[in-house]
C-alpha cells in the first residue's frame, strides 16, 4: 500500500453496538479477543458478566478494551441505575460467549438472575448464543433441548466447535474461535437489520486447480481474498451467501455456506446447484481457461534425458459465467488486466452475459492478487468507467454490492 494513498480500514460494524455477554467457563479469555475485534470492527462493545465469569477474566480486562460499560454486579451502587435495561435497549445484537450449559438454561427459561441473563430478558436484538462445556455436558438432552427452543425463538446458535476440551480429551463443545464469535455477531444484525435480507449472493473465490496427476495441477496465483471479501460483505448486510471456493473455509466465515471445488468444471457444477433462485453471481474465481486433456492416475515420471521433456496436451474450460443461465441472476465478473484495462474488460461484458465487471489492473503491486487491498473500475455496457480509489477488498465488495442493488436489472421484492 502505498504512504500517500492508504486504503481506510473497513469498519463494517460502524455506528453499531454489540452487547457481550460473558459466563464462566475457561474459554472466556476468547470473549476478550471477540470484544477487541467487534471494537475493531467499528462496533462499541458493551460487556455483561456473570460472577463465575468475573472470576475467570477480571472486569478490569474489558473495562481497558471496550468503549462501552461493563456490568459485572447488579448490586453495585456505583454503576448506572437500571445498566442492564440500557445495555439491553441499545444493542444491535447480544452475543453470549462462552454461553454455558447454567446459562444456556437460565436463558431459554426467561430467568435474570445476573447481568448477563438480565440484559438478555432487556433487549429485542438478536441473541447469538456460543456454547461451550464439555461434551457429555453439551450432549444432555436438556441442554440440547434449551438451545432448540431457543433456536426456535430465533437465537443464532454459533457452535460448539469439536476440539481439545479444558475437562480433557477432545469433542465438541469447544467454543468457536474469536474471529467466528464476531462473524456470527455480524451476520446476526444483518439478518435482522441488514439490506440484502431475503437475498441469495453465489460468490466464487480462488484460483481453479486443473490436475496433471494426483500430485500436480495447472493453477494460477488468486489467493481468494477478493470473492471472500464480496462474500463476508453480502453477509454482513444479511444476504444468504454461498461461497464456491478453490481455497480452505476462510477464517470468520461464520454465517457463509462454503462450497468447496477444485476445478472449473466442479465450479460450474456447484454454481448450478446453488443458482436457483438466487439474486447474484459475483464471479470473482481465476477460472484456469484450460485444462489437460487427460489427467493421469498415478504419478507421471520424470522423462528420461533422451526424451527431452514432455508436452502437456491441454483443452479448453467452459467459459463458467457465461454458461451460467438462471432467471433473475444478475451477473457480475472480473477482468484481471495487465494490458488496455477498460477495453479488454468491457469486451467481456457482452460475451459473457455480465451486469457489469470489475476491471483491475494486476500489474500494480497495491492491487490485484494475494494483496488485501484492489483499485477497481466498475464497468458496465455503455456508461463512464466508475473509477475507485484504492480500497481494502472488503469496501471493494460493499462497492459491488451497492452497485448490484442499484441495477436495473436487480429483482425488485418487498421483504
Ligand atoms: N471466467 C469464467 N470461466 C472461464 C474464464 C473466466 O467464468 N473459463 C470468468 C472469470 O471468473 C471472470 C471473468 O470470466 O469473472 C473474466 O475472466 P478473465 O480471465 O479476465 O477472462 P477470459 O474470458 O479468460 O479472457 P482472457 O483470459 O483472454 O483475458
Amino acid at each position: 500500500m502505498s504512504q500517500a494513498d492508504p486504503a481506510p480500514i473497513p469498519r463494517p460494524l460502524r455506528g453499531r453496538r454489540v452487547t457481550l455477554g460473558v459466563s464462566g467457563s475457561i474459554s472466556a479469555y476468547k470473549s476478550v479477543e471477540a470484544a477487541r475485534r467487534l471494537e475493531d470492527a467499528g462496533a462499541i462493545v458493551d460487556v455483561a458478566l456473570t460472577p463465575a465469569a468475573a472470576r475467570f477474566i477480571p472486569p478490569l480486562t474489558f473495562r481497558s478494551l471496550v468503549q462501552g460499560e461493563v456490568a459485572v454486579d447488579l448490586w453495585d451502587p456505583s454503576a448506572p441505575a437500571e445498566q442492564h435495561v440500557a445495555m439491553g435497549r441499545r444493542a444491535d445484537a447480544m452475543l453470549v460467549a462462552p454461553a454455558s450449559a447454567t446459562t444456556i438454561a437460565n436463558l431459554a427459561q426467561g430467568i435474570g438472575d445476573n447481568p448477563v441473563t438480565l440484559t438478555a430478558l432487556a433487549t429485542d436484538a438478536p441473541l447469538v448464543v456460543a456454547p461451550a462445556m464439555d461434551s457429555v455436558m453439551y450432549g444432555q438432552p436438556s441442554v440440547q433441548a434449551n438451545l432448540e427452543l431457543l433456536k426456535a425463538r430465533g437465537a443464532f446458535i454459533a457452535g460448539p466447535a469439536t476440539g481439545r476440551l479444558a475437562s480433557g480429551g477432545s469433542g465438541l463443545g469447544r467454543l468457536i474461535e474469536p474471529v467466528e464469535l464476531a462473524a456470527a455477531a455480524r451476520s446476526a444484525i444483518g439478518r435482522t437489520v441488514g439490506v440484502l435480507r431475503g437475498r441469495h449472493i453465489i460468490v466464487t473465490a480462488g484460483g481453479t486447480r486443473e490436475p496433471i496427476d494426483p500430485v500436480r495441477y495447472v493453477g494460477n496465483h488468486s489467493s481468494g481474498k477478493m470473492g471472500v471479501a464480496v462474500a463476508e460483505a453480502a453477509r454482513d448486510q444479511g444476504a444468504a451467501v454461498t461461497l464456491v471456493t478453490t481455497q480452505p473455509p476462510p477464517a470468520g466465515s461464520y454465517g457463509i455456506v462454503v462450497r468447496p471445488v477444485g476445478t472449473a468444471l466442479e465450479m460450474q457444477e456447484a454454481i448450478r446447484n446453488a443458482a436457483r433462485g438466487a439474486d447474484a453471481l459475483v464471479m470473482a474465481a481465476a477460472v484456469a481457461d484450460y485444462r489437460p486433456a487427460e489427467t493421469a492416475e498415478s504419478k507421471l515420471k520424470k522423462q528420461d534425458a533422451e526424451t527431452g521433456g514432455m508436452t502437456l496436451e491441454l483443452v479448453e474450460n467452459p467459459d463458467v459465467i457465461a454458461s451460467i443461465d438462471a432467471p433473475h441472476l444478475l451477473k457480475v465478473g472480473f477482468a484481471a488486466e495487465t494490458d488496455d484495462l477498460i477495453a479488454n474488460a468491457r469486451a467481456k461484458i457482452e460475451k459473457k452475459g455480465l451486469a457489469f465487471i470489475v476491471a483491475n489492473d494486476v500489474s500494480q503491486s497495491d492491487a490485484g492478487f494475494q494483496v488485501d487491498t484492489n483499485r477497481v473500475v466498475l464497468l458496465d455496457e455503455s456508461g463512464e468507467p466508475e473509477r475507485l480509489p484504492l480500497l481494502h477488498k472488503y469496501d471493494v465488495g460493499v462497492a459491488i454490492l451497492e452497485r448490484l442493488k442499484s441495477h436495473p436489472g436487480w429483482p425488485q421484492r418487498t421483504s
